[in-house]
């Protein structure tokens, strides 16, 4: 399973990058908001700090102006990927974006016909949001799983990007339906090493080393 960091915070990215736990990036208006910085500056910063690929999402509704910030997206870095909505329109963004040879996210998922769609329109990556669906009361994993099925019965290259994910055991949870990718917030991709055993295994350990009065090298 790959690991994108689902921020916009260059801070927090530049950390889990050093820690090599970073496949890609994904932000959204949202995050950008709270990055406080301009989206051409924060894409930027952060494709040239992470190799692999970084959602940058158009904010326009209608088709031509969705492609003329497509392009303005994709100028910024070769490893951008264009974010567009599950609309009609997105998917039209989404088929021309391919052709021009760029990766597409196509973001807002809440069903699985609509999974359908995006890999019908080329799609490169599909972000079903799990935690908004489970606010409501719907099972958000139901709809991996769906996924996952669809696409393994048609041998659709789309990949399966849990997104919206709230907590670790969201994460155990999508890679055991198969997801491809699931993009984490900071918090909760630190959270995922956290076990009170491994900590206090690791308290023993260290005061019984300490009685050897041994060093290592
Ligand atoms: C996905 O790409 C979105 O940026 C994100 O996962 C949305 O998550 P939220 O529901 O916590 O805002």
């Amino acid at each position: 399973m790959k690991f994108f960091v689902d921020t916009a915070d260059v801070k927090e990215i530049r950390e889990l990058n050093d820690l090599g736990l970073l496949d890609g990036v994904t932000t959204n208006p949202s995050l950008i908001l709270k990055s406080g910085g301009k989206i051409e500056d924060v894409t930027r910063e952060i494709c040239e700090m992470v190799d692999g690929p970084v959602s940058a999402e158009v904010t326009a509704t209608e088709y031509s102006e969705m492609m003329r910030e497509a392009r303005a997206l994709a100028k910024i870095a070769d490893n951008v990927c264009i974010k567009v909505p599950l609309t009609l329109d997105g998917l039209k963004a989404c088929r021309a974006i391919r052709s021009e040879g760029r990766l597409v996210n196509v973001t807002l998922c809440f069903s699985a016909n609509q999974a359908l769609l995006a890999a019908k329109a080329g799609a490169s990556f599909i972000s079903p949001f799990i935690g908004r669906l489970d606010d409501m009361n719907i099972d958000g994993m139901e709809l991996i799983s769906e996924i996952r099925t669809i696409y393994d019965n048609y041998d659709f290259n789309t990949e399966i990007l849990a997104a919206s994910i709230r907590t670790a055991n969201h994460v155990k949870q999508a890679a055991m339906l198969g997801a491809d990718v699931a993009t984490v917030p900071p918090a909760t991709l630190k959270a995922l090493v956290k076990h009170p055993l491994t900590d206090k295994g690791l308290e023993a350990f260290l005061a019984d080393w300490a009685k050897t009065g041994q060093k290592i090298g």
